[in-house]
Order: structure tokens, then C-alpha cells, then sequence
């Protein structure tokens, strides 16, 4: 253990040192790596925060990474080769790549999002379950991070499954409930049933402490904020009119999202775009979203309703009520009002002692997560008994899900058929009438409607082919096997069509779940550092080289995995399972040494059914049980992405015309359904896979969102405007505000307005002029106040000097400061204007990600040790490792130097949509618009590809059409 160790470290410490093109360079590596490494931090106080030392920074990235430095983003982002091909640092004439500048760089950026990762799941893990006390204190002599079983994830008496899971005794899943995913998500970890199922407790992120500021319930929330927060204050729809708009220099042409009669391709509603990320994306992160968390129940929330502003704002700092020009003007509606949300528990918490300090148990009031919080396409699937109604499965082969014929259209994905609509009989919501039947219909439109019926025919497929080798080979061996008779062969001509359907079920989930963490975050973080990153979550970094790979294995899951210690169960799991990856991790066991064993033809995997510590051993929960935290739905409120206009093409014509420019809002709820069955998968496949989609920024929310019409709430203006309604959520469930959320995350502070601004030398004069135009208007809404040095206001960090931070943010006492602590949080991620290169988010949400899209792989077991054939069957591992029936299939070329497979959703489409192939011959990543041309590495232009340069949207700005 001890040599493995050793091992490592010296092989990651000739990551950061070698020899350097500029003699300062070498210099800096040399004492990088006398240094060594840096230490994870003790106390929260201390943590990284992203911020390297001088020496550390030149080493990885000469002067300018050095210069950068002073800003209070984090440093890894301007090291060699972490954006396009200008970034890349000089030759030198090291053979291995380590050493290289542009190594030195990549390897540099990895360490530092590492150490994050071991921080954030150090400091940022806050059940509200009831656990925290035990995280916190331990029990029975076993630190709180090594906590495996909690009572509080026991299934309640009442539970129908609470005599089979072991009742009053200890509780342990077995037999049937723990052969697929359930429909409400328990027994996903056999000694926490209750972990993860549909209506527990949302977690948090942050300090108990720290979370619902407006209530002042502390001192330092009160120093922070004075009296200056409320539910609307700063007002929402003030901040949504003047912070969310898109501006439109010809608003006829766009109708607040309506755009032309006819769907004429002359409309326009302007947006600002990414270039190097496509609609389908942007649809993709909604219809994950519909999977993980829900706060509603059957698309409502309370019965008590509320105002939601367009009341008041702020002039010359002063709260003046706004007048009935002003409310013209800025277009809000005063009579707007929304449901309440649900509220868990709002009564005072209690507080237990630990260090001579005080601590909550749990933050102010908690809300539930109506679905499993498991990436167990529950959205499709069901995570109840009434949304489980709503999905239709075909009459003739119960296997699979129903799909009906709609249309004599040309194309072959055509005779794979469509999503059956809801009947009268299904358990619905009146305004779901007409969509498509599924288990979570709610705010459906062309983008949910689209994944919806892919994925429905990818289930169909992967039966189709289950069901094609059963009748060529009856006898075979599915793989499958009933926790009945463990070590009975389940031929494939025995598998039934229900224990078929829920193999579909997990194939497809494991599907989303590699798609999304090797195919869409890699594009939404569209570098190498974040490449690598992304497929070693997946793969593990050392793929292709076994013996390394299984060393790695052996050291997470024997030692770190069934640590009793904290710093082995926690930190030390964390940085070791980059080797083998998270996906499939202790899915084999051997007897010995796993090293030897695993390439050794004589020795056998031991890997038994029978043993609950096989089939659960895997996962690592990091001593807090797995839920989403409240601030994981700040981080995806990303209603920006969405265009008002989809583009319209078809793809048996030339695919290079816009035809039509079809609003969103137009394929809202029904008419989504109508739309898909008149124009078809293949064509809308093809619009939104070549549109780009709109960027993550201020003043670019879809005009048609702010004007939703929601008639449920039977309100004098039946609407909504949802940009205003993602601040209000936000302050209701008590996320703190932008700066102190940074803080409570490990990330620096801003002390003004002004750090928003991007003072990278290379961003255009023009852009930074719009970027100062909008921190003006920032000003203007959130105000200043003079400024207090008495006033403590955190408890997560401290100033670069040890001193606490206080009300001047470092200015001089007295004197005026921005209200930046009072910016709601999803205001300050769309105003972070500096951002890692190829980052469609800013890097608050990308800390969020760093740990959560960890732990939700982490604790899965259907991601780690049950990743079997026992579970899936042979049929479906062999799909979900080589992204289908066929084998390994290779890309050809190598794309950013990678030598890379056929992409899993790239592979989902050719099936799926098997005549968009010409058009899919050409891309690598199905969310890179898919006439870009990728170029060379990591170039974020907006150049046409070969046989796409007549497309429209190449010309100029916004690709205006012309009609066909
Ligand atoms: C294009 C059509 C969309 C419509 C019509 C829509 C509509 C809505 C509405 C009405 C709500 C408020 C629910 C409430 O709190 O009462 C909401 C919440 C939300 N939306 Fe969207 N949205 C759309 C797209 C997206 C996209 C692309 C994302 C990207 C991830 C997204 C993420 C969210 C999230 C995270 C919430 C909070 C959910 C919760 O509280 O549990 N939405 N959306």
C-alpha cells in the first residue's frame, strides 16, 4: 500500500515539475516540486479556493497565468493549454508530455479541480435528513465521513416493503427489490433503502447557518445583508425586465417571442449564442433536470398564493414604488401571482454543541424532492404509482414502451412510431391534455417532447435486438439471474417481458448518464483539462493501461472504500478513483491482489449475487446520504439557453435552408405533440442540432418566458414571468445570496460590481464595453451602502491576512460599497463575464458540478458494483460499454488529438433517426452544432463546415434567412 503510494506521488509530482521553455519557468517547476504538495486544508477557513502561488502558476503557465492571478477567478483556467491552439505553450524536447508546458498546464488544471473536489466533498456535504449530527461528531468510534448506514435512511413502518426489507431489525434490500431500479428509487443502496427515493429531503451545500439570509436568523446573515432582503426585495420582475431582457432592435419581428404569422422565416428574436453548443443541449440539461428533482407535485406547488413584484426598485439607492409609466415601460405585470412552494418543515432547528460552538441541525426550513433523485430516467420510467400510470407500454410486447404509427412521411426512424397521447382515464393535470403519455409531462414542448421519443425507441431497439438474439440463440445465457435461485442461468429465452423492460430501463438510464458525463459536459466545457476530467469520471484516466487501471481499482475500493478512517474514506477515494474511474468501479472481486489477479487467465472473479457487500460495494456516499442539494437547482435554472425561435429545416431537402422560424412558445404543452407529428423527429432533430443555443448571460432570457402563460393559476393576468419566478424559488427555499455562496463553496469573494468585468487582455473593447454597460444597470438594481468594518459577515472564509471578512469587503471603513452580497445567485452566475475558455457556464456552477456530478455516479450502485450482466444482462453491458449492439465503432480522425468512439448519443441518433446519417456522418460531439466546423483544437469560431457554407446562419451574427 505503502509503495503504491509512493508511486503515485512521485509520478504526479513530475506532473508539475521538468523542464521549461524560459529559465523563470524552471526555476518556479523546480521549487513547485521541492514544495510538494500543497495540504488539503483542515478547516473550512483555509481551503483552496482555486488560487495557486506565484511560482505554481509560472511554472504552469508563465507570466500571464502569474498576472492573472490577482483576480478572483480561479487561476487553473490560464495555464498552457487550457483554451484553443493560441493557448498552447512552446515546443520542447521532452518525449513525455508531462513535462512539456502544455502538460505541465493540463495536469496542473486537473490537480486543482481535484483539490477542489477532495474540498468540496470535505466541507460542502449538509443532509438535512438528520444525519448531520453524526457526520459532524462520528459514532461508535467511526469518523463521520466513513459512515455508511444512517437510521434515518431506514424505510418507515407503513412503507408496503417494510416487513421485506427487514422490518424493526436491521434493514437489508433483497430479492426482488433489488434485481432493477424501483419505481420510487429505494434499495438502490441495500442498507439504506430509503436513500435517494422519491419525496426525501432536498440537501444542502452550504452551512446550515448560511442558508435563508432574508430570514436574519444570525448575526453574521444580519451584518451581511442589514435590512435589505425580503421575498421581494430587490424586487424580481425588476430584476428580471432589466437584468433577464433580450433587447430586440425590431421587436415586430419577434412579438416577445411570438414571431411572424406563418412561422415566416423573416422573424427574428435576437439572442446572444454560444457558437460551440446547440439547442439540443440546451433541451437535453431540461429533460435531465426532469429526471433528478422536481420541488412541485403534479406540476403544482402550495395552494397559497403570492404577489411576485413589479412593485417597486431602487432610485439612488432609496426603494421608490414604481409608477404606472415605469411599469409600462420596463413591461412587468403588477397583478402576476405564482403558488407558494412546498415547505418540508419550517420550525425552528435544533442545534447540538460540538467544539465550543454551536451547530444546526438542519438549515431553516427544508423541501422535499418529489422524484428519486437516482439518474434512473425516472422522467420516462415513472418514480410513483401515479406518474408509472401515465407510461404506456405496448399491448403486444409488454417488454416494451408503446409507440404508435403518426405518419406516411419518408424516412426509416419512421416505422419506430411515436409517443401514444394521453387518455381521458390517465392521472393528468388538465392542461397535459393532448402531449404525449410519459411519467413527467410537466412544461413540455419540442425539446422534452423530442428526447421523450428517442429514448422510447431506443428502449424498443434495445429489446428488439435482446429479442433477435433470444430467437437465434434460445439457450443462451442472458447473464440475467433472480436473487431466488442466484446461481440458476436465466436463458435468453426465460427472460420475461417485465424482468426485459426493466433491464430496457437501466440500459437507457446508463445511456443518459454516459451521454451526459461524456458527451454533453465535455461541450458545455468545451476544453482539454475538462475532457480528460469528464472521461476519467467515466473511464478512469488511465485507460488503455490496464495494470495501472487495476492498481488504482484496488487501492480505492479495498482500502479507501471500507475505511473506517476520514481522510482514507473521503480525500484519498476521491483522487485515487480518477485511475479506474467512478463508472463500473468494484463491479469485479478478486481474491488476492486485484493487481495480478485481474490479468491473470487462472484466477476467477468472485464477484457473488449473494453477497450484499459485493453488490453494494462500490458506492461511497462520503458519510452524508445522496440527495440533491437546493443549490444544485440554482445552478441549473438555465432558462437562457433557450431560443424563442427554433429554426425549421428538413432534412430530405436541403438542409441548409431555414424553412420556417417556429416559436418555442408555440410547441408549448399539446402543441409540442402536434408539432412532433406533423414535422417529424428527423427534421427537428436536424433544426435544433444546427442552431446554436443562447448563452448563459445577463439580458439574453427568452422573451417568451417571461410572458408564459400558466392558466392554472387563475390569476387576473393568467401569465408568468419565469425569469422573475427563478429568483423568487430561490429566496423561498433559502439559497444564499452570490457572494456568500461562492464563500460557502471554496471559491474568492468579489469586493464591487466591477469584478464581473472580463480584464483578460484579449476580450474585445466592444464586448468589454457591454459588459460595463450591464454591471451599470447591476448597480442600479441592487444599490450601494455605506459600509461598516465592525460587521463580521461570514463564517466560510477569512481575508488573505487571517482577519475576518467584514461589511467593507477590504474597502476603507465608512465609504460606499456595492451591495454585492445582496445579488441573488442565479443574477451573479449570468454575470460572471470571465469564464475558463470554451465554458458555457461560469465557474460557481461549475463548482457546484465538480461535486455533484461526482456523487450522484459515487453513489449509485447501478453505476459501480451492480453494473453487472446479473443485472443487466450480457446484451446490456456490451450496449452500454460500446454505445450499442455493434462493437467498439471509432471516429475517424482525432479530434483534438483524441482518438475518440462514435459518440454514445451520436449512436442513439443513428438508431433512433437512422436517416439523419449523412448529416450525423459529419460530427463528433451531437451537441456541437452539427454544420460547425470543429477545426483545430478547441476553437470556439463559427465557421462552416464543408457542404454547410450556404447555411444561412453562417451570414453574419444572427444568420438571418431569407424565405424559401
Ligand atoms: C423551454 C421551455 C421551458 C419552460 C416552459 C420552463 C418552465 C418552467 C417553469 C414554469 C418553472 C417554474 C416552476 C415553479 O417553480 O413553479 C421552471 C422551473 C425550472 N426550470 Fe424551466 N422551463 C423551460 C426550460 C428549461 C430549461 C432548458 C432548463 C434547463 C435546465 C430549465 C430548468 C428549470 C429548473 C431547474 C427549474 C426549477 C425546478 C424546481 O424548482 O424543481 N427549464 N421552468
Amino acid at each position: 500500500m505503502k509503495k503504491n503510494l509512493c508511486w503515485l506521488l512521485v509520478g504526479a509530482s513530475l506532473l508539475v515539475s521538468g523542464c521549461a521553455s524560459e529559465p523563470g519557468d524552471i526555476f518556479a517547476c523546480a521549487k513547485v516540486t521541492w514544495i510538494g504538495f500543497r495540504k488539503v486544508a483542515d478547516e473550512r477557513a483555509e481551503r483552496f479556493q482555486g488560487k495557486v502561488q506565484e511560482d505554481t502558476a509560472r511554472c504552469r503557465g508563465s507570466d500571464e497565468a502569474v498576472k492573472l492571478r490577482s483576480l478572483p477567478w480561479v487561476d487553473w483556467q490560464n495555464y498552457w493549454a487550457t483554451g484553443d491552439s493560441a493557448t498552447k505553450g512552446p515546443e520542447s524536447f521532452w518525449r513525455f508530455k508531462h513535462l512539456n508546458p502544455n502538460g505541465r498546464g493540463i495536469d496542473g488544471a486537473l490537480l486543482d479541480i481535484e483539490y477542489q473536489r477532495i474540498e468540496l466533498l470535505k466541507f460542502n456535504l449538509f443532509d438535512n435528513g438528520g444525519t448531520y449530527k453524526d457526520y459532524l461528531l462520528g459514532r461508535a468510534g467511526i469518523d463521520g465521513v466513513a459512515l455508511k448506514v444512517w437510521n434515518e435512511m431506514r424505510l418507515p413502518k407503513g412503507r408496503a416493503q417494510y416487513q421485506a426489507v427487514g422490518g424493526d431489525g436491521t434493514q437489508l434490500c433483497q430479492g426482488e427489490l433489488i434485481r432493477f431500479r424501483t419505481l420510487s428509487g429505494i434499495c438502490n443502496d441495500l442498507r439504506n433503502p430509503l436513500m435517494g427515493s422519491s419525496g426525501q429531503l432536498f440537501a444542502r451545500n452550504v452551512q446550515f447557518e448560511a442558508t435563508f439570509p432574508d430570514l436574519g436568523k444570525n448575526e453574521l446573515a444580519r451584518n451581511r445583508h442589514g435590512d435589505r432582503l425580503g421575498l421581494l426585495k430587490p424586487d424580481p420582475q425588476v430584476i428580471s425586465r432589466k437584468l433577464f431582457t433580450r433587447g430586440q432592435t425590431a421587436p415586430d419581428k419577434c412579438r416577445d417571442g411570438h414571431g411572424m404569422p406563418g412561422y415566416s422565416a423573416d422573424a427574428e428574436c435576437e439572442y446572444k449564442r454560444a457558437p460551440f453548443f446547440n439547442v439540443l443541449a440546451a433541451f437535453w440539461i431540461q429533460f435531465m433536470t426532469h429526471d433528478w428533482f422536481s420541488h412541485l407535485e403534479e406540476g403544482r406547488n402550495s395552494s397559497q398564493m403570492t404577489s411576485v413584484g413589479c412593485a417597486a426598485q431602487l432610485i439612488n439607492g432609496v426603494e421608490k414604488p414604481l409608477t404606472p409609466d415605469e411599469i409600462a415601460k420596463l413591461g412587468c405585470r403588477p397583478a402576476d401571482k405564482i403558488d407558494k412552494s412546498f415547505i418540508a418543515e419550517d420550525s425552528d432547528p435544533q442545534t447540538f454543541g460540538h467544539k465550543g460552538k454551536t451547530y444546526l441541525t438542519r438549515s431553516y426550513k427544508t423541501t422535499r424532492n418529489t422524484v428519486t433523485a437516482w439518474w434512473d430516467a425516472s422522467q420516462l420510467y415513472g418514480y410513483d404509482e401515479t406518474s408509472r400510470r401515465r407510461v404506456k407500454r405496448d399491448p403486444k410486447d409488454s417488454a416494451k414502451l408503446l409507440l404508435v404509427p403518426v405518419s406516411q412521411r419518408a424516412g426509416n426512424g419512421e416505422r419506430l412510431g411515436y409517443l401514444p397521447l394521453f387518455e381521458s382515464s390517465d392521472p393528468i393535470n388538465p392542461q397535459w391534455a393532448g402531449q404525449e403519455a410519459t411519467a413527467f409531462p410537466d412544461n413540455w414542448t419540442i425539446g422534452t417532447s423530442f428526447y421523450h421519443n428517442v429514448f422510447a425507441r431506443e428502449h424498443n431497439l434495445f429489446v428488439d435486438e435482446f429479442r433477435r438474439r433470444a430467437a437465434a440463440k434460445p439457450d443462451e445465457d442472458s447473464g440475467l439471474r433472480n436473487l431466488a435461485r442466484p446461481d440458476a442461468v436465466i436463458r435468453l429465452k426465460d427472460v420475461s417481458a417485465d424482468e426485459l423492460f426493466e433491464v430496457a430501463r437501466l440500459v437507457v438510464s446508463a445511456e443518459i448518464a454516459k451521454i451526459h458525463t461524456i458527451e454533453w459536459t465535455p461541450q458545455l466545457l468545451y476544453d482539454e483539462p475538462l475532457y480528460l476530467g469528464m472521461n476519467s469520471n467515466w473511464h478512469g484516466l488511465f485507460r488503455g493501461h490496464p495494470l495501472v487501471e487495476a492498481a488504482m481499482e484496488k487501492i480505492v475500493v479495498n482500502n479507501f472504500g471500507e475505511s473506517t478512517d476520514a481522510k482514507k474514506a473521503g480525500q484519498w477515494y476521491s483522487v485515487f478513483v480518477v485511475g479506474p474511474g467512478i463508472f463500473g468501479l468494484g463491479n469485479k472481486v478478486y481474491k488476492d491482489d486485484a493487481i495480478i489477479a485481474k490479468y491473470d487467465p487462472k484466477k476467477t472473479d468472485i464477484w457473488s449475487l449473494k453477497n450484499p457487500d459485493h453488490v453494494n460495494g462500490g458506492i461511497n456516499h462520503f458519510g452524508s446520504p445522496f440527495n440533491f442539494p437546493e443549490e444544485f437547482v440554482t445552478v441549473y435554472r438555465l432558462h437562457p439557453l433557450v431560443p424563442d425561435l427554433v429554426e425549421y429545416r428538413e432534412w430530405d431537402k436541403d438542409p441548409n435552408v431555414i424553412r420556417n422560424k417556429i416559436p418555442v412558445v408555440e410547441t408549448f404543452r399539446g402543441r409540442a405533440t402536434e408539432a412532433m407529428r406533423q414535422q417529424g423527429l428527423a427534421n427537428w432533430a436536424l433544426s435544433m442540432g444546427r442552431q446554436r443555443l443562447g448563452l448563459l448571460t445577463l439580458q439574453n432570457h427568452p422573451r417568451f418566458l417571461q410572458n408564459l402563460e400558466l392558466p392554472r393559476l387563475r390569476t387576473a393576468t393568467g401569465k408568468i414571468d419565469v425569469a422573475a419566478l427563478d429568483i423568487i424559488r430561490d429566496r423561498e427555499r433559502g439559497v444564499p445570496r452570490f457572494n456568500e455562496f461562492r464563500r460557502q463553496y471554496g471559491l474568492k469573494q468579489l469586493t464591487s460590481f466591477d469584478d464581473f468585468v472580463d480584464r483578460r487582455p484579449a476580450v474585445d473593447p466592444k464586448e468589454r464595453a457591454e459588459q460595463e454597460r450591464l454591471i451599470k444597470i447591476l448597480r442600479e438594481v441592487y444599490g450601494q451602502h455605506k459600509c461598516d468594518a465592525s460587521k463580521v459577515i461570514t463564517a466560510a472564509q477569512v481575508n488573505d491576512d487571517r482577519t475576518p471578512i467584514t461589511d467593507c469587503l477590504g474597502h476603507p471603513n465608512g465609504s460606499m460599497v456595492d451591495n454585492i452580497e445582496d445579488v441573488d445567485t442565479v443574477v451573479g452566475w449570468l454575470a460572471e463575464f470571465h469564464r475558463p475558455h470554451g465554458f458555457a457556464i461560469s465557474e460557481t456552477q461549475f463548482q457546484v458540478f465538480i461535486l455533484n456530478a461526482s456523487r450522484r455516479l459515487y453513489s449509485d450502485r447501478f453505476f459501480t458494483s451492480s453494473f453487472r450482466p446479473e443485472f443487466y444482462t450480457h446484451l446490456g453491458v456490451e450496449w452500454v460499454t460500446n454505445n450499442g449492439p455493434t462493437g467498439v465503432v471509432k471516429e475517424n480522425g482525432r479530434p483534438n488529438g483524441h482518438e475518440v468512439e462514435v459518440s454514445p448519443l451520436k449512436q442513439v441518433l443513428l438508431r433512433t433517426i437512422p436517416e439523419l446519417k449523412p448529416e450525423l456522418d459529419h460530427i463528433v460531439n451531437a451537441f456541437d452544432p452539427w454544420a460547425r466546423d470543429r477545426s483545430e483544437y478547441y476553437s470556439l469560431e463559427w465557421k462552416a463546415r464543408k457542404g454547410a457554407e450556404s447555411d444561412v446562419a453562417f451570414k453574419g451574427q444572427n444568420g438571418r434567412a431569407k424565405t424559401p
